[in-house]
């Protein structure tokens, strides 16, 4: 039997032009490729401008775009410069959906290969780990934690839009909401949950299969920017098949210091080391202080002479221009949820399931609405009889 896999791949063709609502947009180049779509640079023909689209399989089980697409909206409201905006979206029947957003440069990951000992220098990594690190903070603050978390889902942005210097986050795919919207609360903690992520940067307890909180991002983080500073991670030639054996690595981490040694190799090890205790002695439903880990990766650069201007590796010869700013407090904002984009095509049918559990927690609300009347007049009564027990007592007190 033969298969014929490149006549049935969904994805764009290269040239094919691609009709939105609004515009036509003709495929230029394959820029990355995942388990459920992949990502490509595009031309729009209306005035000849670059994007990016990412697009997914459309009969694809888990729909990440949608992902995708709700992060990117909140993250617009905050007015963020460090994700891209979406601009468009559609989908092409039976093919694929996709959403169109700003074009940006190389991930964190390639951008870590091009250097001649494929790490980068100490500045590059601790510029390019604040960023990040403000990135996640703001993430969080519109209530969503990223559970994936690797140099392969950060990149920096295009010289052509003098955004070189500016890291922008990427993949919402694994997103998670950890707030419950309207209620100001968080969500509680599940017994377990499913592994989800990468085995070489994932939190100790994603590895045991614990529901993760926002500390667990910055652990992730924090295995990113020492593989960054240091060229490898200890468990760097294990596959993501041995979680066991990474796991056992993580954990001899926290106990063996010939562990502590090699890990923080070529690191501002007091510094790293100290970020580590401090997402260790948070719990799920910690509110980081992520000042503090800032002020961590300060204190390396100042005590390593590094400078503000000094240059990222990949712009050698001129000095940083790129954002030099504290996280902020991770304070929950509200979003607006009724802004929420949804794509056209299969997506609608999420849109209506949306519709539909709107219209139940609206009778839901009445529900208890009528309860909470119930129950009010149930007090009344007993602060009627309460207030005549009161006056008795009183009387027979006196
Ligand atoms: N807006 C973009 N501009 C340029 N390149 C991008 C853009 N979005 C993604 N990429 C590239 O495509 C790769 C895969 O994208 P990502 O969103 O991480 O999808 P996946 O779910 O397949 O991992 C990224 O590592 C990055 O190199
Ligand atoms: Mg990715």
């Amino acid at each position: 039997m033969q298969s014929s896999e490149e006549g049935d791949d969904p994805m764009p063709k290269d040239d094919e032009e691609l009709k939105t609502k609004k515009d036509r947009y003709k495929v230029l180049a394959l820029l990355g490729k995942g388990g459920y779509g992949a990502v490509y640079s595009v031309l729009r023909l209306s005035d000849m401008e670059k994007f990016a689209i990412k697009c997914e399989n459309a009969s694809a089980a888990r729909k990440a775009l949608y992902m995708d697409c709700n992060v990117l909206k909140g993250a617009a409201q905050i007015k963020s410069r460090h994700f891209c905006t979406v601009i468009d979206q559609a989908a092409v029947k039976d093919r694929f959906n996709f959403i169109v957003m700003k074009l940006i440069g190389k991930n964190l990951w390639d951008l870590r290969m091009d250097t001649p000992e494929c790490r980068f220098s100490l500045g590059t990594a601790l510029k390019a780990a604040a960023q990040c690190l403000v990135s996640i903070e703001q993430l969080h603050r519109f209530g969503y934690l990223h559970r994936d978390i690797k140099p392969g889902n950060f990149a920096a942005g295009r010289k052509e839009s003098n955004e070189h210097h500016t890291i922008f986050m990427l993949d919402f795919g694994l997103c998670r909401e950890f707030v419950k919207r309207g209620e100001g609360k968080l969500r509680t903690q599940r017994a377990t949950a499913p592994f989800r992520g990468t085995t070489r940067y994932a939190p100790l307890n994603s590895m045991l299969e614990a529901d993760t909180g926002r500390k667990d991002d910055i652990e992730s983080w924090l295995y990113m920017v020492v593989e960054w500073t240091s060229g490898g991670l200890p468990w760097r030639k294990l596959k993501a098949g041995d979680r066991d054996k990474v796991l056992q690595f993580k954990k001899d981490l926290r106990t063996k210091e010939e562990m502590q040694e090699d890990m923080f190799y070529n690191c501002p090890k007091k510094e790293f080391f100290r970020i580590l205790k401090y997402t260790d002695s948070l719990d799920f439903y910690s509110t980081p202080d992520y000042k503090f880990v800032y002020y961590c990766i300060q204190h390396a650069a100042a005590a390593n002479k590094i400078k503000d201007s000094d240059p990222l590796d990949w712009d050698q010869n001129s000095p940083y221009i790129g954002p030099i700013e504290p996280p902020g407090d991770g304070k929950v904002i509200e979003l607006d949820v009724e802004g929420v984009m949804s794509i056209e095509g299969s997506l609608n049918k999420t849109r209506k399931e949306r519709e539909t559990k709107r219209r139940a927690k609206k009778e839901e609300d009445k529900e208890s609405e009528k309860n909470h009347t119930k129950k009010m007049d149930v007090r009344k009564e007993d602060e009627k009889k309460k207030g005549k027990k009161d006056a008795a007592s009183k009387k027979s007190n006196n």
